[in-house]
């Protein structure tokens, strides 16, 4: 268990296209570990392997609201079996874009296969907040954040204070 440091934009290592895990050993269980820690600890409801460095397709979730008991996911190569035609539009925000928030669209349901901390095949169906979020964490393992999704007048705008605050 440790709390690693979590990179911002515009950071590099933010835009990699990250690899499969071989498969879920001990080193890889102790990053889900520590993805989770340092998830909660920022707070967050999401973080992927490439938001503390490491380029691999690895990600937690936890939408559990405060006082509720944790719902910890820890997923490494996660693919979409099914994402549903309808879509929904949700205010996101992301720990490596701190303080920006903006509506992005995304289909509204999905089914998504991956391996579980123990290495074990796993199906999940998810619908609302849980399926923007795991959108949301899977488009890191590909290089991408959400204001990608945005207009280059957005995007940049927000990189340009985000380079600014660090500046300072
Ligand atoms: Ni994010």
């Amino acid at each position: 268990m440790a709390l690693r440091p979590i990179l911002v934009a515009p950071d590099p290592r933010l835009k990699a296209k990250c690899l499969p895990v071989a498969k879920v050993d001990g080193e890889v269980a102790r990053l889900m570990d520590d993805l989770l820690d340092t998830m909660y600890a920022a707070p967050g409801i999401g973080l992927a392997a490439p938001q503390v460095g490491a380029s691999v397709r690895v990600l937690v979730i936890d939408i559990a609201k405060d006082g509720e008991e944790r719902q910890p996911l820890r997923i490494a190569n996660p693919e979409f079996v099914w994402l549903s035609d309808e879509d929904r539009s949700y205010e996101e925000g992301c720990l490596s874009v701190p303080e920006h928030y903006a509506e992005v669209t995304r289909p509204a349901a999905l089914r998504l296969r991956y391996l579980d901390h123990q290495n074990e095949i796993r199906e999940l169906d998810a619908e609302g907040l849980l399926a923007t979020v795991i959108q949301h964490e899977m488009d890191h393992l590909d290089g991408v954040l959400f204001i990608d999704h945005l207009s280059n007048l957005k995007r940049n705008m927000i990189l340009r204070k985000l380079t600014k605050a660090r500046a300072r």
